[in-house]
């Protein structure tokens, strides 16, 4: 069993078996535990997590709608309604076992309630692993707009067992597999490069690199947990990627990881463009984005409605668009402003890249 302890949280990364759930869990027995999942990590995770866990059996059940476009502030406010019915308290413990959106949620949902429960998060899917558990970021979506309202607090243990992969649909491994190559572009080399040669979908379970990542994760965002500084460097791919994603979402959605891929690239391109980051290597990024994420045509009708959304985007400062631009393969830079030019001249790159892609 790894463990990483930060100031207020603690990850296991392990066999829940032999993790300190079950201790955790006994500090509880005098309170409600209240399981949060979505439909699938409903029918795919909880059975296993109850019988491990014999004390859950009593827990409460809240099942949420499955999908980003359920992480919003309705399904949010029926929660919380359900909460005040069942006489929820700050004692009690929230535990959300799902993917990204059932920990954004659940984590938001726990952090607001009565000014705040602790909350666990068991998280299901490989991005929930790497990243969307780790770090404190709770939140949900404002229309096309992602994770606009939400709150920094850390639930008090994360347990990660890959075990719940076992029934993770494939092209959701590819959602994970971005934000590890993010990782790797923005930090570390070798982790990159130990990426790029993933081939089988056994790959996206070896523990030692998700570990690497939760660490790299982990070392960012203590230093920075209210995201003014250095954390932003883990926005690498997102400036565009959230703005294509948020375009597409009512057209014909695409998954987060699909969309920060593409910003990925965009992003490497404007660093190359600048002359911060060598052709070879730019070269080299693109060839293994192409590979992984399908790449879409965007007329110029749609760079004007992505543009839009970068313009809203929160990351912004005094209406100036921000994005984390790469110096090498492993290390990357914050807060640079990027021109309305280069962001027209890099969506055109990408689009014309759909020609090549798989
Ligand atoms: N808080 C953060 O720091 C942070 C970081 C990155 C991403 N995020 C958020 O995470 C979300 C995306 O997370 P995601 O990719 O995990 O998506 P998700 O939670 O929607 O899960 C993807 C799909 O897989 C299903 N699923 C989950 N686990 C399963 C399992 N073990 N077996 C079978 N099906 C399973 C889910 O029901 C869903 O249909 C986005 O909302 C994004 O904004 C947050």
């Amino acid at each position: 069993m790894v463990k990483i302890e930060s100031k207020d949280s603690i990850i296991e990364i392990g066999s829940l078996l032999s993790s300190s759930l079950s201790e955790v869990l006994s500090e509880y027995k005098n309170h409600n535990v209240i399981v949060v999942v979505d439909n699938n990590t409903h029918d795919a995770c909880l059975e296993y997590l109850i019988t491990s866990f014999p004390g859950l059996e009593k827990a409460e059940i809240i099942l949420l709608p499955n999908g980003e476009e359920n992480k919003v502030m309705e399904v949010c406010m029926q929660v919380w309604n359900a909460f005040t019915e069942y006489g929820f308290g700050r004692r009690d413990l929230v535990l959300n076992l799902g993917g990204g959106v059932v920990t954004d949620m659940g984590g938001f949902i726990a952090s607001i309630f009565k000014r705040g429960m602790n909350f666990i998060h068991i998280p299901t899917t490989l991005l929930g692993m790497v990243d969307a558990a780790v770090g404190g970021k709770n939140g949900i979506d404002l229309g096309p707009y992602k994770n606009q309202l939400g709150s920094i607090k850390k639930p008090r243990n994360v347990f990660i067992d890959t075990a719940f992969l076992s029934t993770l649909p494939e092209q959701e491994f590819y959602n994970g597999y971005a934000e590890m190559l993010k990782y790797g572009l923005i930090h570390d080399n070798s982790l990159y490069n130990d990426l790029k040669k993933y081939s089988t979908e056994k790959d996206f379970n070896r523990l030692e690199n998700i570990e690497k990542c939760i660490q790299i994760k982990v070392e960012i965002s203590e230093k920075d947990l209210q995201d003014v500084g250095q954390r932003m460097l883990l926005n690498f791919g997102h400036t565009f990627g959230h703005a294509i994603e948020g375009y597409l979402l009512e057209s014909s959605p695409i998954s987060h990881g699909h969309a920060v891929g593409i910003g990925m690239c965009a992003e490497s391109y404007i660093s190359m463009q600048r002359g911060m980051l060598l052709k070879e290597d730019f070269d080299d990024i693109q060839v293994l984005l192409l590979r992984t994420y399908p790449f879409i045509e965007f007329d110029e009708s749609e760079i004007d409605g992505i543009l839009e959304l970068m313009y809203n985007d929160k990351k912004n400062e005094d209406g100036k668009i921000l994005s984390v631009l790469l110096t090498s393969i492993g290390s990357a830079s914050f807060h640079n402003e990027i021109m309305e030019d280069e962001i027209r001249l890099a969506l055109r790159y990408v689009s014309m890249l759909s020609a090549s892609s798989n």
